[in-house]
Protein backbone atom coordinates (compact mmCIF):
# COMPACT_ATOMS: atom_id res chain seq x y z
CA UNK A 1 0.00 0.00 0.00
CA UNK A 2 2.85 2.58 0.85
CA UNK A 3 4.80 1.25 -2.42
CA UNK A 4 1.89 1.54 -4.55
CA UNK A 5 0.63 5.29 -2.92
CA UNK A 6 4.38 6.84 -3.71
CA UNK A 7 4.09 5.02 -6.67
CA UNK A 8 0.71 7.22 -8.04
CA UNK A 9 2.16 10.55 -5.94
CA UNK A 10 4.73 9.87 -8.47
CA UNK A 11 3.15 9.76 -11.85
CA UNK A 12 0.54 12.29 -10.69
CA UNK A 13 3.78 14.84 -9.76
CA UNK A 14 4.90 13.75 -13.28
CA UNK A 15 1.68 14.72 -15.25
CA UNK A 16 1.66 18.00 -13.17
CA UNK A 17 5.45 18.64 -13.88
CA UNK A 18 4.57 17.67 -18.32
CA UNK A 19 1.67 20.31 -18.20
CA UNK A 20 3.67 23.05 -15.82
CA UNK A 21 0.83 22.86 -12.89
CA UNK A 22 1.82 23.24 -9.32
CA UNK A 23 -0.48 22.52 -6.59
CA UNK A 24 -0.22 24.69 -3.70
CA UNK A 25 0.31 23.15 -0.09
CA UNK A 26 -3.78 22.50 0.65
CA UNK A 27 -4.15 20.98 -2.92
CA UNK A 28 -1.44 17.99 -2.54
CA UNK A 29 -2.50 17.14 0.71
CA UNK A 30 -5.92 16.53 -0.71
CA UNK A 31 -4.15 14.90 -3.26
CA UNK A 32 -1.78 12.57 -1.23
CA UNK A 33 -5.09 11.65 0.91
CA UNK A 34 -7.09 11.08 -2.31
CA UNK A 35 -4.42 8.43 -3.63
CA UNK A 36 -4.54 6.74 0.24
CA UNK A 37 -8.88 6.93 -0.23
CA UNK A 38 -8.21 5.01 -3.45
CA UNK A 39 -6.39 2.21 -2.86
CA UNK A 40 -8.17 1.84 0.24
CA UNK A 41 -11.78 2.02 -1.69
CA UNK A 42 -10.88 -0.47 -4.65
CA UNK A 43 -11.36 -3.06 -2.07
CA UNK A 44 -14.24 -2.35 -1.06
CA UNK A 45 -17.38 -4.11 -3.12
CA UNK A 46 -19.24 -1.15 -5.00
CA UNK A 47 -22.14 0.95 -3.19
CA UNK A 48 -21.18 0.05 0.50
CA UNK A 49 -22.43 2.75 2.67
CA UNK A 50 -19.83 3.60 4.52
CA UNK A 51 -21.05 5.16 8.03
CA UNK A 52 -19.69 8.41 8.84
CA UNK A 53 -16.49 8.11 11.37
CA UNK A 54 -18.48 10.62 13.84
CA UNK A 55 -20.19 7.13 14.51
CA UNK A 56 -17.38 5.04 15.43
CA UNK A 57 -18.72 1.70 16.40
CA UNK A 58 -20.83 1.89 13.17
CA UNK A 59 -18.08 2.92 11.27
CA UNK A 60 -15.44 0.55 12.50
CA UNK A 61 -17.71 -2.43 12.14
CA UNK A 62 -18.79 -1.64 8.39
CA UNK A 63 -14.77 -1.33 7.62
CA UNK A 64 -13.83 -4.47 9.46
CA UNK A 65 -16.97 -6.16 7.69
CA UNK A 66 -15.70 -5.27 4.54
CA UNK A 67 -11.78 -5.68 4.76
CA UNK A 68 -11.67 -8.13 7.52
CA UNK A 69 -8.48 -6.63 9.06
CA UNK A 70 -8.62 -5.23 12.12
CA UNK A 71 -5.18 -3.44 11.31
CA UNK A 72 -6.52 -1.93 8.47
CA UNK A 73 -10.23 -1.30 10.33
CA UNK A 74 -7.87 0.44 12.67
CA UNK A 75 -5.95 2.80 10.72
CA UNK A 76 -8.85 3.95 8.38
CA UNK A 77 -10.17 5.36 11.33
CA UNK A 78 -7.26 7.31 12.72
CA UNK A 79 -5.23 7.99 10.24
CA UNK A 80 -6.85 7.50 6.30
CA UNK A 81 -10.06 9.26 6.82
CA UNK A 82 -12.80 8.12 5.90
CA UNK A 83 -13.50 5.20 3.24
CA UNK A 84 -15.99 5.76 0.62
CA UNK A 85 -17.04 2.85 -1.49
CA UNK A 86 -17.24 3.81 -5.45
CA UNK A 87 -20.37 3.33 -7.43
CA UNK A 88 -22.61 6.06 -6.92
CA UNK A 89 -22.11 7.20 -10.36
CA UNK A 90 -24.93 9.19 -12.36
CA UNK A 91 -27.10 8.87 -8.97
CA UNK A 92 -25.58 12.68 -8.69
CA UNK A 93 -26.97 14.05 -12.16
CA UNK A 94 -30.34 12.18 -11.56
CA UNK A 95 -30.37 14.52 -8.56
CA UNK A 96 -30.04 17.76 -10.51
CA UNK A 97 -32.71 16.52 -12.90
CA UNK A 98 -29.72 15.94 -15.57
CA UNK A 99 -31.05 12.64 -17.79
CA UNK A 100 -27.29 11.67 -18.49
CA UNK A 101 -28.36 8.65 -21.00
CA UNK A 102 -31.22 11.03 -22.65
CA UNK A 103 -28.16 13.93 -23.13
CA UNK A 104 -25.88 10.77 -24.83
CA UNK A 105 -28.43 10.26 -27.05
CA UNK A 106 -29.52 13.32 -28.11
CA UNK A 107 -25.92 14.28 -28.39
CA UNK A 108 -25.08 11.08 -30.55
CA UNK A 109 -28.17 11.94 -32.50
CA UNK A 110 -27.55 15.20 -33.32
CA UNK A 111 -23.70 15.18 -33.79
CA UNK A 112 -23.32 11.62 -34.69
CA UNK A 113 -20.28 10.94 -32.34
CA UNK A 114 -20.45 11.23 -28.40
CA UNK A 115 -17.10 11.87 -26.31
CA UNK A 116 -17.93 11.22 -22.91
CA UNK A 117 -15.68 11.86 -19.86
CA UNK A 118 -15.74 11.38 -16.01
CA UNK A 119 -13.50 12.67 -13.75
CA UNK A 120 -12.60 10.18 -11.09
CA UNK A 121 -15.15 7.58 -12.08
CA UNK A 122 -13.39 4.65 -9.68
CA UNK A 123 -15.00 1.57 -10.66
CA UNK A 124 -17.13 3.25 -13.98
CA UNK A 125 -19.96 0.50 -13.08
CA UNK A 126 -17.79 -2.34 -14.73
CA UNK A 127 -17.39 -4.00 -11.25
CA UNK A 128 -21.46 -3.48 -10.54
CA UNK A 129 -24.45 -5.89 -11.90
CA UNK A 130 -25.91 -4.12 -15.15
CA UNK A 131 -28.88 -1.88 -13.73
CA UNK A 132 -32.12 -1.96 -15.56
CA UNK A 133 -31.46 1.36 -17.04
CA UNK A 134 -27.68 2.77 -18.16
CA UNK A 135 -26.88 4.78 -14.81
CA UNK A 136 -22.52 4.70 -15.08
CA UNK A 137 -20.10 4.23 -17.97
CA UNK A 138 -20.06 0.52 -18.33
CA UNK A 139 -24.22 0.53 -18.65
CA UNK A 140 -24.11 3.13 -20.70
CA UNK A 141 -21.45 1.85 -22.92
CA UNK A 142 -23.34 -1.59 -23.36
CA UNK A 143 -26.48 0.79 -24.25
CA UNK A 144 -24.01 2.14 -27.35
CA UNK A 145 -22.45 -1.32 -27.87
CA UNK A 146 -22.95 -0.62 -31.88
CA UNK A 147 -20.77 2.62 -31.60
CA UNK A 148 -18.48 1.97 -28.99
CA UNK A 149 -14.76 2.81 -30.29
CA UNK A 150 -15.84 4.15 -33.86
CA UNK A 151 -17.91 6.60 -32.64
CA UNK A 152 -18.59 6.29 -28.94
CA UNK A 153 -16.12 6.91 -26.91
CA UNK A 154 -15.91 6.68 -22.57
CA UNK A 155 -13.13 8.24 -20.46
CA UNK A 156 -12.38 8.23 -17.22
CA UNK A 157 -10.04 9.81 -14.67
CA UNK A 158 -8.61 8.04 -11.24
CA UNK A 159 -5.95 9.34 -9.30
CA UNK A 160 -4.43 5.80 -9.18
CA UNK A 161 -4.90 2.74 -11.74
CA UNK A 162 -8.14 0.70 -10.80
CA UNK A 163 -8.49 -1.35 -14.02
CA UNK A 164 -6.19 -3.78 -15.46
CA UNK A 165 -7.68 -4.00 -18.92
CA UNK A 166 -11.03 -2.33 -20.50
CA UNK A 167 -13.34 -3.00 -23.59
CA UNK A 168 -12.43 -0.86 -26.97
CA UNK A 169 -13.49 2.20 -26.53
CA UNK A 170 -13.51 2.63 -23.03
CA UNK A 171 -10.34 4.43 -21.65
CA UNK A 172 -9.30 4.96 -18.11
CA UNK A 173 -6.63 7.89 -17.21
CA UNK A 174 -4.94 6.87 -14.01
CA UNK A 175 -3.01 9.43 -12.06
CA UNK A 176 -5.00 12.53 -13.07
CA UNK A 177 -6.33 14.90 -11.16
CA UNK A 178 -9.04 17.86 -11.78
CA UNK A 179 -7.08 20.35 -11.67
CA UNK A 180 -4.78 18.55 -14.06
CA UNK A 181 -6.84 17.38 -16.59
CA UNK A 182 -5.41 19.29 -19.29
CA UNK A 183 -2.89 16.54 -19.42
CA UNK A 184 -5.56 14.55 -21.35
CA UNK A 185 -4.62 16.29 -24.39
CA UNK A 186 -1.21 14.24 -24.41
CA UNK A 187 -3.59 11.04 -24.12
CA UNK A 188 -5.23 12.15 -27.20
CA UNK A 189 -8.21 13.52 -25.53
CA UNK A 190 -8.71 17.16 -27.89
CA UNK A 191 -9.71 20.35 -26.08
CA UNK A 192 -13.02 21.14 -27.54
CA UNK A 193 -14.05 17.54 -28.27
CA UNK A 194 -16.53 16.90 -25.04
CA UNK A 195 -19.80 16.40 -25.05
CA UNK A 196 -20.51 15.30 -21.37
CA UNK A 197 -17.85 16.00 -18.29
CA UNK A 198 -19.26 13.94 -14.99
CA UNK A 199 -17.66 14.12 -11.82
CA UNK A 200 -19.31 12.62 -8.39
CA UNK A 201 -17.83 12.67 -5.63
CA UNK A 202 -14.08 12.92 -7.21
CA UNK A 203 -13.82 17.17 -8.33
CA UNK A 204 -15.47 17.81 -5.44
CA UNK A 205 -12.32 16.64 -3.75
CA UNK A 206 -10.16 19.22 -5.78
CA UNK A 207 -9.31 22.10 -3.70
CA UNK A 208 -8.01 23.93 -7.05
CA UNK A 209 -11.17 24.73 -8.43
CA UNK A 210 -10.21 27.69 -10.75
CA UNK A 211 -7.59 25.27 -12.60
CA UNK A 212 -10.32 22.78 -12.53
CA UNK A 213 -13.16 24.63 -14.34
CA UNK A 214 -10.53 26.25 -17.23
CA UNK A 215 -9.18 22.68 -18.11
CA UNK A 216 -12.89 21.17 -18.21
CA UNK A 217 -14.15 24.59 -20.29
CA UNK A 218 -11.41 23.70 -22.36
CA UNK A 219 -12.01 20.31 -23.17
CA UNK A 220 -15.73 20.73 -23.29
CA UNK A 221 -17.29 20.76 -26.75
CA UNK A 222 -19.70 24.35 -27.32
CA UNK A 223 -23.11 22.94 -25.82
CA UNK A 224 -21.38 20.33 -23.80
CA UNK A 225 -22.70 19.25 -20.26
CA UNK A 226 -20.58 19.85 -17.04
CA UNK A 227 -22.07 18.09 -14.31
CA UNK A 228 -20.44 18.26 -10.38
CA UNK A 229 -20.60 18.57 -7.40
CA UNK A 230 -18.75 21.59 -4.86
CA UNK A 231 -18.26 22.12 -1.77
CA UNK A 232 -20.52 24.92 -0.91
CA UNK A 233 -17.36 27.38 0.53
CA UNK A 234 -16.76 26.98 -2.58
CA UNK A 235 -19.77 27.90 -4.43
CA UNK A 236 -18.61 32.07 -4.93
CA UNK A 237 -15.14 30.69 -7.05
CA UNK A 238 -16.94 28.30 -9.58
CA UNK A 239 -19.76 30.95 -9.87
CA UNK A 240 -16.87 33.64 -11.04
CA UNK A 241 -14.49 31.10 -12.48
CA UNK A 242 -17.46 29.28 -14.45
CA UNK A 243 -18.59 32.97 -15.86
CA UNK A 244 -15.27 33.76 -16.94
CA UNK A 245 -14.57 30.41 -18.77
CA UNK A 246 -17.49 30.58 -20.74
CA UNK A 247 -19.60 28.19 -19.21
CA UNK A 248 -23.69 29.13 -18.25
CA UNK A 249 -24.94 27.59 -15.09
CA UNK A 250 -28.27 24.90 -16.82
CA UNK A 251 -29.30 23.35 -12.71
CA UNK A 252 -28.26 23.09 -9.48
CA UNK A 253 -29.43 22.16 -6.13
CA UNK A 254 -28.55 21.54 -2.68
CA UNK A 255 -28.07 17.86 -1.83
CA UNK A 256 -27.39 18.58 1.53
CA UNK A 257 -24.55 17.37 4.28
CA UNK A 258 -21.38 16.25 2.29
CA UNK A 259 -22.80 15.71 -0.52
CA UNK A 260 -22.04 19.47 -1.29
CA UNK A 261 -24.27 21.33 -4.00
CA UNK A 262 -24.87 19.78 -7.46
CA UNK A 263 -24.13 22.45 -10.73
CA UNK A 264 -25.02 21.56 -14.01
CA UNK A 265 -22.93 24.25 -16.88
CA UNK A 266 -23.14 24.50 -20.56
CA UNK A 267 -20.30 25.30 -22.52
CA UNK A 268 -21.00 28.83 -24.30
CA UNK A 269 -20.25 29.29 -28.31
CA UNK A 270 -17.64 31.98 -28.14
CA UNK A 271 -20.35 34.71 -29.58
CA UNK A 272 -22.10 34.24 -26.22
CA UNK A 273 -19.41 34.51 -24.42
CA UNK A 274 -18.22 38.54 -25.57
CA UNK A 275 -22.05 39.38 -24.45
CA UNK A 276 -22.39 41.20 -21.68
CA UNK A 277 -23.50 39.77 -18.21
CA UNK A 278 -27.02 40.64 -17.27
CA UNK A 279 -27.04 42.19 -13.98
CA UNK A 280 -24.24 41.96 -11.85
CA UNK A 281 -23.97 40.33 -8.53
CA UNK A 282 -21.45 40.82 -5.88
CA UNK A 283 -20.62 37.67 -4.19
CA UNK A 284 -20.64 36.96 -0.18
CA UNK A 285 -20.08 33.67 1.12
CA UNK A 286 -20.84 32.55 4.44
CA UNK A 287 -18.48 31.07 6.61
CA UNK A 288 -19.16 27.54 5.40
CA UNK A 289 -18.80 24.24 7.40
CA UNK A 290 -15.61 22.75 6.46
CA UNK A 291 -16.69 19.45 5.06
CA UNK A 292 -14.60 16.30 5.47
CA UNK A 293 -14.01 15.22 2.57
CA UNK A 294 -14.62 11.14 1.88
CA UNK A 295 -18.30 9.97 2.15
CA UNK A 296 -20.28 11.12 -0.86
CA UNK A 297 -20.53 8.37 -2.53
CA UNK A 298 -22.19 6.78 0.25
CA UNK A 299 -24.57 9.47 1.24
CA UNK A 300 -26.12 10.00 -1.96
CA UNK A 301 -27.08 6.33 -1.97
CA UNK A 302 -29.13 7.13 0.88
CA UNK A 303 -30.45 10.41 -0.25
CA UNK A 304 -34.12 10.18 -2.30
CA UNK A 305 -34.56 12.26 -5.00
CA UNK A 306 -36.21 15.80 -4.09
CA UNK A 307 -37.16 17.32 -7.51
CA UNK A 308 -38.32 20.62 -5.07
CA UNK A 309 -34.79 21.25 -4.64
CA UNK A 310 -33.89 21.04 -8.10
CA UNK A 311 -33.42 24.61 -9.60
CA UNK A 312 -33.41 25.76 -13.35
CA UNK A 313 -30.75 28.41 -13.69
CA UNK A 314 -33.26 30.91 -14.73
CA UNK A 315 -35.87 30.10 -12.02
CA UNK A 316 -33.46 30.93 -9.68
CA UNK A 317 -29.49 31.41 -10.52
CA UNK A 318 -26.30 30.69 -8.91
CA UNK A 319 -25.80 33.83 -8.14
CA UNK A 320 -29.61 34.13 -5.80
CA UNK A 321 -28.52 31.04 -4.75
CA UNK A 322 -25.40 32.21 -2.88
CA UNK A 323 -27.69 34.48 -1.14
CA UNK A 324 -29.49 31.00 -0.32
CA UNK A 325 -26.16 29.76 1.64
CA UNK A 326 -25.24 33.27 3.49
C1 LIG B 1 -15.57 8.51 -3.76
S1 LIG B 1 -14.75 8.01 -5.23
C2 LIG B 1 -16.07 8.30 -6.34
C3 LIG B 1 -15.96 7.43 -7.53
C4 LIG B 1 -17.17 7.49 -8.48
N1 LIG B 1 -17.42 8.84 -8.91
C5 LIG B 1 -18.37 6.88 -7.84
O1 LIG B 1 -19.23 7.59 -7.36
O2 LIG B 1 -18.42 5.69 -7.81
C6 LIG B 1 -13.63 9.34 -5.37
C7 LIG B 1 -12.97 9.48 -6.73
O3 LIG B 1 -12.39 10.78 -6.77
C8 LIG B 1 -11.11 10.73 -7.30
N2 LIG B 1 -10.45 11.93 -6.78
C9 LIG B 1 -10.11 12.26 -5.52
N3 LIG B 1 -9.53 13.47 -5.46
C10 LIG B 1 -9.51 13.94 -6.73
C11 LIG B 1 -9.06 15.14 -7.33
N4 LIG B 1 -8.46 16.11 -6.63
N5 LIG B 1 -9.21 15.28 -8.64
C12 LIG B 1 -9.79 14.31 -9.39
N6 LIG B 1 -10.24 13.15 -8.89
C13 LIG B 1 -10.12 12.98 -7.56
C14 LIG B 1 -10.57 9.40 -6.87
O4 LIG B 1 -9.54 8.93 -7.70
C15 LIG B 1 -11.82 8.53 -6.99
O5 LIG B 1 -11.95 8.06 -8.29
Amino acid sequence: MFIAAARARKSILGNFQTIGYEPDEAAWRSIRMGVKRDLQARRLRPNVPIPSRRNPIKYLDAVYRETGSIRETFVSFLHDGAWTSSGGSFRLAEEVGVDLLHEADRRLRTDGALQYLEVGGGWAGLRSPPPSKPRDIASLARHFENGLGQNVFFHFTNLTQWHAELPAGIVEHPYVTAAGLSILDTHGLQAGTVDILYSQAAAYFETDVKSFLVAASALLRNGGLLVFNLRPEFAGLVSECARANGLAMRKWCNAGGMNGIIVAFEKQPIAWRTKPPTGNVKIHLPRAELLRPGESSAMLAELDPHPANQRDAGELGFPQMLEVFR
